[in-house]
């Protein structure tokens, strides 16, 4: 036997003859976390975000449950600070599952990563969980039908921050319809957490120019997030 043989094989028999002897303090369950219900939740609230994410992937309640090919639910960290609402999901969404992975998604992440942050950090997810046909704008009645999954979905993750990525998400959350230039990088209150307005990351793919926009509403999402109080 070597030597070092010999030191695990006396480590092992020591262990033995100590373990009903070792006494270790009993590792605390985390405190259950308050979550904030969103007024349109679904009552009574599922009990986690991956159950209640399953129980609705096969929604036929509106049209666009014969057309999408997957039901695009959200990604990212379910118990996330920050949670970013965009519109719909478009094509490469559809055919994975997964919320911006198409072109729009990659700045999304760049952006993100620009500030050190990645999608382990946040939620993502959309006004919509299905695509509609050509990317069209969503329809108001599409909207209604997906608003009690948006508000349940939020209420299970109850983040401090709500990033509105463009107009619809903008329209959805914060019932106004005023244009984007006005609202972006601006914070309202909403529900007890602060949502942020910013450009559409698409938007941003058809004007380079206007990207100054998003580093900076970046830059304060960064500031916020820092700020916030520990949970
Ligand atoms: N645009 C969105 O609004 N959502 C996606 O998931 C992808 C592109």
């Amino acid at each position: 036997m070597t030597e070092r043989a010999r030191k695990i094989r006396s480590y092992l028999e020591n262990l033995n003859i100590f373990e009903d002897e070792i006494c270790l303090p009993p590792v605390p369950e985390p405190e259950p976390r308050e979550l904030r219900v969103l007024h349109g939740s679904i009552d009574p609230l599922p009990v986690n975000l991956e159950s209640f994410g399953k129980s609705i992937s096969s929604c036929q309640k509106c049209p666009l449950g014969k057309t999408r090919t997957k039901f695009v639910f959200g990604d990212g960290n379910p118990e996330a600070r920050i949670v970013f609402v965009g519109e719909a999901p478009g094509g490469e969404e559809d055919r994975t599952g997964i919320p911006f992975v198409g072109r729009a998604g990659k700045l999304l992440d760049e952006m993100l990563s620009e500030v050190g942050l990645t999608r382990q950090h946040v939620y993502i997810c959309n006004t919509l969980k299905c695509r509609p046909p050509n990317n069209r704008d969503p329809e108001e009645s599409e909207k209604a039908a997906c608003r009690p999954y948006l508000r349940t979905q939020l209420s299970l993750i109850s983040p401090d921050i709500i990033v509105c990525l463009g107009r619809h998400a903008a329209s959805e959350l914060l019932g106004t319809d005023e244009a984007m230039g006005r609202l972006r990088g601006r914070v309202f209150p909403y529900e007890g957490m602060q949502a942020l307005v910013t450009y559409h990351p698409a938007y941003y793919l058809r004007n380079m120019t206007q990207r100054v926009h998003g580093e900076s509403d970046f830059q304060q999402l960064r500031k916020l997030f820092d700020e916030l109080p520990p949970r």
